[in-house]
């Protein structure tokens, strides 16, 4: 486990105070995928920078393993950084250098013999599927390769964490969905601890377990990805939702319903799909109203589906409010969706 203790991190430029990371408390699970979203300057690269001590907290102590990064001497730490792999977003590769040298630099720096690094970088390059561009050097490569190089070098000692900042920012979806399942499969495959700075909510919806959103130096809500996208509580939370699960009718649609009223409209959420069908059936058996599907869509999170859907629901409207009453008792989240018009 990474644990944050009240942290705070301040910056001093021209006698002013910044409150970069304000009181931070935060735990990482051993083994998860634990993302950590903010728009631009929330303090995210600061945070992670911490991880490794690359920057030092103003207060406050980082607990990782049950070991105090904090409190430990120059060479303890520098020994415990071998444990903790990073990646970046515009990959940091040494440009002169080949690939096969890039992914060894820190096997020399950690004195591994010529033999070791060797057969380490063999099952790198294996890895990472980029056997046959050993030889190459960066500017040869696509982004995608070169994050993943960046991605063999950073697990060259076999880390237990990986931390990624913005791992997949400077690369189109295509290569962004492939990076992501790379990291998935390390996740997995070894265990490690995956700790993802992103301003992007699909990078989250897609492969983390957890999120925890930043802004203004502080976390201002986290939980588990699930809880977090079926129950955005913040403001910012829900806004980051938002460009990912259609929060509003399409415009479209709802011109289309231009003479009728629109404060019939209701938008449902459901989690887990096999529930759907079933209460939307029952709605209309039971209650003597007119239900119409407007809109429906769906995204997939650790394997629960959260779905969406905009109904129309018209007739008397003490038997509407009975009807989406037994939407709410059959864990159906409903809002009335009108008002935005
Ligand atoms: N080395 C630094 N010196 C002064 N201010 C900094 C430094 N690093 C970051 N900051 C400030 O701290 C805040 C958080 O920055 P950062 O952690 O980079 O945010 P993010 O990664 O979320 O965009 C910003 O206001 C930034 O300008
Ligand atoms: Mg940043």
């Amino acid at each position: 486990m990474i644990e944050f203790k009240n942290i705070s991190k301040h910056y001093t430029l021209k006698g002013q105070t910044l409150h970069a990371l304000d009181q931070i408390n935060l735990q990482i699970p051993e083994g998860s995928i634990f993302g950590i979203i903010g728009y631009s300057g929330a303090g995210k690269s600061t945070l992670i920078r911490l991880i490794n001590l690359l920057e030092r907290p103003t207060e406050g102590q980082i607990i990782i393993h049950q070991k105090d990064f904090t409190a430990l001497d120059a060479r303890a730490l520098r020994q415990e950084r071998a444990s903790i792999g990073m990646i970046f977003q515009h990959f940091n590769l040494l440009q002169t250098k080949t690939v096969a040298a890039n992914i060894e630099m820190p096997l020399k720096l950690l004195g591994y013999s010529k033999a070791e690094r060797e057969k380490r970088l063999d099952e790198l390059l294996e890895f990472i599927d980029l056997k046959n561009k050993k030889n190459a050097y960066p500017d040869e490569l696509s982004g995608g390769q070169k994050q993943r190089v960046g991605i063999a070098r950073a697990l060259a000692s076999h880390p237990r964490i990986l931390l990624c900042d913005e791992a997949t920012s400077a690369l189109d979806p295509q290569t962004t969905k492939s990076v992501l399942a790379l990291l998935k499969k390390i996740n997995q495959e070894q265990n490690i601890t995956i700790v993802m700075v992103t301003h992007e909510m699909d990078v989250i919806e897609s492969i983390c377990d957890y999120v925890a959103v930043m802004e203004q130096g502080k976390v201002i809500e986290t939980g588990s990805t699930i809880d977090i996208f079926s129950q955005p509580q913040h403001p910012t939370t829900q806004n980051f939702i938002q460009t990912v699960l259609q929060q509003q009718l399409p415009v479209n649609i709802l011109n289309k319903l231009a003479d009728q009223h629109h404060n019939s409209i209701y938008c449902l959420q459901f989690l887990g799909k096999s529930a759907q069908e079933t209460v939307i059936q029952a709605v209309i058996q039971q209650f003597d109203i007119s239900l119409n599907i407007l809109f429906a869509n769906m995204t997939e999170i650790n394997g629960t589906v959260i779905g969406q859907m905009f109904i129309q629901l018209l007739g008397d409207p003490a038997v509407v409010r009975q009807a989406t009453e037994f939407l709410e008792q059959n864990g159906v989240k409903v809002e009335q969706s009108g008002e935005s018009v």
